[in-house]
Order: structure tokens, then C-alpha cells, then sequence
């Protein structure tokens, strides 16, 4: 059959809000133009994340049911335990409440001032943490994947060459671990290959850097290379994830993502100090380590969760509604990352507003848009995101100013995608209507969460540096 279905019927609804568009611009106006301050009942179609936001199945609520709330070694600690081992093949599991908590702890633990993390792209949060303690985040994604219209497979991969010169540049002695995202949420949700990973491992081997993965979207990335690398389109997703964590010294993990679960994470390593000293840190800031911040409850359904976005055919008709969006917005002329990722589409919000500079804001303009014309909430990621101001007040911008819509995992059907695809052209045929944004209030980290913004160009005495 050509139509690739949900391998799911829906046992359970929840109401759509439908608000209208006078009731949107006041909320909007409200939230200071960041929708990151509206409420979700004032959403209709929600693309913020797909993080924490996915449909759990019948079996994950059963699991629920069982969760063993003991304080220390439950039942569903070591079903948690047994499953990350199965999946990963690491020594030493911790559960964290989500994927930043083992992060943080990471970063806290390995890292000193001044020292530095490659990774293809660092997440938001992975970078936060890392300059939290003085570390410096490197970007070495290929130019391939820094070219939002090539398209071709395997955009998430590292570029080896930018690694040994980071390594040379930097001093191996400085680097205590490398990283690799998969799939690459930053740059448009693009997976890494076997082969790359493997390349990765071989370079940090020869200097004895151990690699870290940051194994959110892990089985997706599994799909893509089943689909997409050759040698692989006869194994399963789990054997295909199981050899590319062969690779890994250690993983964060956020559950929320491929644990298809509300909340959630792990850190999982080989080494037994990198261990000894996670477990400390836990233990002061997340809880005791068969918990880790977590209900028992929880720890089951990441459990099942886990192996759930194993299930091929709930990977194939994931990547198939990503697909099905992004075909029909390439149709339309509206211009997006291509190739699609496995979560989420990305708009070019660049290519999008021709009339805006990255001064204004041109990713934030396009969300508010969106929302007003059909309630829809996305994120930016651009130079709200990954811009700053230095201490003289001037505006760095990002590397990209992108849009994502993000695909919560099995909670949206395909007239839900096909209304998206509706108020996306219409907000793209008024595209030159969509006006700047400047930020009145803005955080020292993350500043994207909270930030208070007033439509219109900055003020002249403000500055803007382009990087
Ligand atoms: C690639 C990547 N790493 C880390 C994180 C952080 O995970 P959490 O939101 O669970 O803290 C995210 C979340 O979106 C992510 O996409």
C-alpha cells in the first residue's frame, strides 16, 4: 500500500482548543510576543517541542500501574537498568530527571575552565551547561550540513577534518570528552551515519578523548541508517542502535525524546571514576541513584518507551508524517531544511522574511505569525536561541535563523499536519507583512525561554554584529 498509516488506533481524547484570532493577538500581546509564555490552552496545534510531549501507549499506562515506588533498588529501577544496558551495552546506568540534569552533571564533573567539548552541534542546553563552567562548546558540523538546501543524507555528521584540527588547536590534554548529537536537533534534526560516528570514535581513540553521545533522538537516527547507509537495511533498529552506543564511552539522554516519555533521562558510562563521580553529584542535586530524581512509575514507562521507538513501524510512520509536511511546504515554494529531519520540519525563517535582517528577529517574527494566523505554537532557532549581547550591549547573531515545527511523538493526526500545511501558506503569501522584533527584557543564559519582546526595529543607538 502506498499510505503509510498510524500503527496506532486512539483509545482516548483530549480537545483541541480553537480560540480565535482577536483572542489570539491579545494573548500573544499578553506573553510579550514569546510564546514561551502563553498558556497551552490557548493553543490549538502544538509544534513548541517534541520533547515530553508524546502519547503514551496502552502498554506504557499498564507499566505505570506496577511502577514500584520504593526508595532504593525497585523493581522498576532495575527493569530502567536492564533495558538501558540492553539498549546501550554501558557499565553504569543513572536515571536523571531529564536529559539536562545528566548534562549538567557531566559538565560539572569532567569539566574545568577553559577546557573544550566538539560535538557536530551542541543543543541549547548541552552548550549552557558546558559554558556554565567555563567550558567551550565547538560546532564541527560538515559544510554540507551547515548548507540548509543540499540535499543529501547524513547532514548531522561531524566534518573529521575541522575535529583533528579542534584537537591540535586546543591540545588533546583539553579536551576530556568529544560528543555527538544524533540525530542533530540544532541542525535541523539530521542524523549522523554509522560510518561517521565510527570516523569520530577513531580520531578521539588515537588521542584517547572518550565520546560522549547525546542519545535523545537515538532511534531515530537508527532508522535513518537503516533507510539510508548502506549494509544496514537487513538489521533491526535495536541492533543498529546497539552498535553505534559499541562506540560510546558514555551517553546523556533525554527520555523525553526516544523514551516516549513526559519526562525523564539518563547518563550512562564504562568508566568507573567518571561513574563514582556522577553518582556523588547525583546524589547531592537529583536523588538517590536507582531513582535519580524520577517516580518509579516513571522509570517503567521510559522502560518500555525505550523499546517501543525501537518498533520499526512506528519509525517509519514517523519519518513518513515529517516527510508528508515537508514534501507539501516544498511544493508550496515555502522554504524549509532539506532534507527533512526525523522530528520536526525546519523553516528557513531567513529565506522566509527577505525583508528582515537577523537584527530583527526574523525566526521570532514567523512563530508569532504562525500563531495568530491559526493558533499553531513553534520555536526559534536562531539568533534569539544562539545569539547573545556582549557586555558593550551589541547583538551577536546566530548562525542561522531557522523556525521548527516540531512533531510531538503520536499525538497528532494527518488532517492536524494538513491544517499546519494551511496556515503555513497562508502566513508565507503575507510574508512581507511580518514585522521586526526587538527584545526589551532578556535572562544571562537560555535566553530564548523568557525574553520579552515589542514588535518593531530596534532602536538606532542599539548595535548588531553579524558572525
Ligand atoms: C539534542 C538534545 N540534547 C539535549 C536536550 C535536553 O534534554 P531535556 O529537555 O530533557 O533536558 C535536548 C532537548 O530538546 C535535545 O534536543
Amino acid at each position: 500500500m502506498r499510505t503509510i498509516i498510524e500503527p496506532f488506533r486512539i483509545k482516548m481524547t483530549e480537545a483541541v482548543p480553537i480560540t480565535s484570532r482577536e483572542h489570539r493577538e491579545k494573548k500573544l500581546a499578553e506573553a510579550n510576543y514569546n510564546v514561551f509564555l502563553l498558556n497551552a490552552c490557548d493553543i490549538t496545534i502544538d509544534l513548541l517541542t517534541d520533547s515530553g510531549t508524546g502519547a503514551m501507549s496502552a502498554k506504557q499506562w499498564a507499566a505505570l500501574m506496577i511502577g514500584d515506588e520504593s526508595y532504593a533498588g525497585s523493581n522498576s529501577w532495575h527493569h530502567f537498568e536492564r533495558t538501558v544496558k540492553k539498549i546501550t551495552g554501558l557499565k553504569h546506568v543513572f536515571p536523571t530527571h531529564q536529559g539536562r540534569a545528566a548534562e549538567r552533571i557531566l559538565a560539572s564533573t569532567r569539566l574545568k575552565p577553559g577546557q573544550v567539548v566538539p560535538n557536530n552541534s551542541h543543543f541549547d542546553t548541552t552548550r549552557a551547561n558546558i559554558e556554565f563552567v567555563g567550558g567551550v562548546a565547538e560546532d564541527l558540523l560538515t559544510d554540507k550540513g551547515m548548507d540548509l538546501y543540499a540535499d543529501t543524507p547524513f547532514k548531522g555528521n561531524m566534518d573529521i577534518a575541522k575535529l583533528e584540527d579542534c584537537i591540535k588547536k586546543y591540545g588533546a590534554e583539553n579536551i576530556p570528552f568529544g560528543m555527538i548529537t544524533v540525530t542533530n536537533n540544532t541542525g535541523g534534526g539530521q542524523p549522523v551515519s554509522m560510518a561517521n560516528m565510527k570516523a569520530i570514535k577513531s580520531c578521539l581513540a588515537k588521542y584517547t578523548i572518550p565520546l560522549v553521545i547525546d542519545a535523545c533522538r537515538f532511534a531515530e537516527n537508527a532508522f535513518f541508517i537503516k533507510e539510508y547507509e548502506s549494509g544496514y537495511s537487513d538489521k533491526s533498529l535495536l541492533e543498529i542502535a546497539q552498535e553505534m552506543f559499541a562506540l560510546a564511552d558514555a551517553t546523556t539522554m533525554s527520555a523525553k525524546k526516544d523514551g516516549l516519555a513526559n519526562i525523564g533521562g539518563f547518563f550512562a558510562c564504562n568508566d568507573d571514576k567518571w561513574a563514582e563521580d556522577f553518582r556523588n553529584m547525583l546524589i547531592l542535586t537529583e536523588g538517590f541513584p536507582t531513582y535519580g530524581g524520577l517516580a518509579g512509575r516513571d522509570l517503567e514507562v521510559i522502560a518500555v518507551g525505550l523499546m517501543e521507538a525501537l518498533e520499526v513501524d512506528y519509525q517509519r510512520y514517523r519519518h513518513a508524517t515529517v516527510k508528508y509536511m515537508a514534501e507539501r511546504l516544498i511544493a508550496r515554494g515555502i522554504p524549509i531544511v532539506r532534507p527533512p529531519g526525523g522530528h520536526a520540519v525546519f523553516i528557513d525563517a531567513a529565506g522566509f522574511c527577505k525583508h528582515l535582517s537577523a537584527a530583527d528577529f526574523p525566526g521570532i517574527g514567523v512563530v508569532n505569525a504562525l500563531y495568530i494566523e491559526g493558533g499553531i505554537r513553534a520555536v526559534e532557532l536562531g539568533s534569539v536561541m544562539f545569539g547573545k549581547r556582549d557586555a558593550d550591549g551589541q547583538e551577536i547573531s546566530g548562525p542561522r535563523e531557522l523556525v521548527r515545527l516540531a512533531f510531538p511523538r503520536r499525538v497528532y493526526t494527518q488532517s492536524h499536519f494538513d491544517y499546519v500545511i494551511e496556515v503555513l501558506e497562508e502566513v508565507w503569501k503575507n510574508a512581507s507583512s511580518i514585522p521586526p522584533h526587538t527584545i526589551s527584557k532578556q535572562a544571562p543564559f537560555l535566553r530564548h525561554f523568557t525574553a520579552h519582546f515589542t514588535q518593531g526595529k530596534q532602536a538606532s543607538s542599539a548595535k548588531h554584529v553579524n558572525v
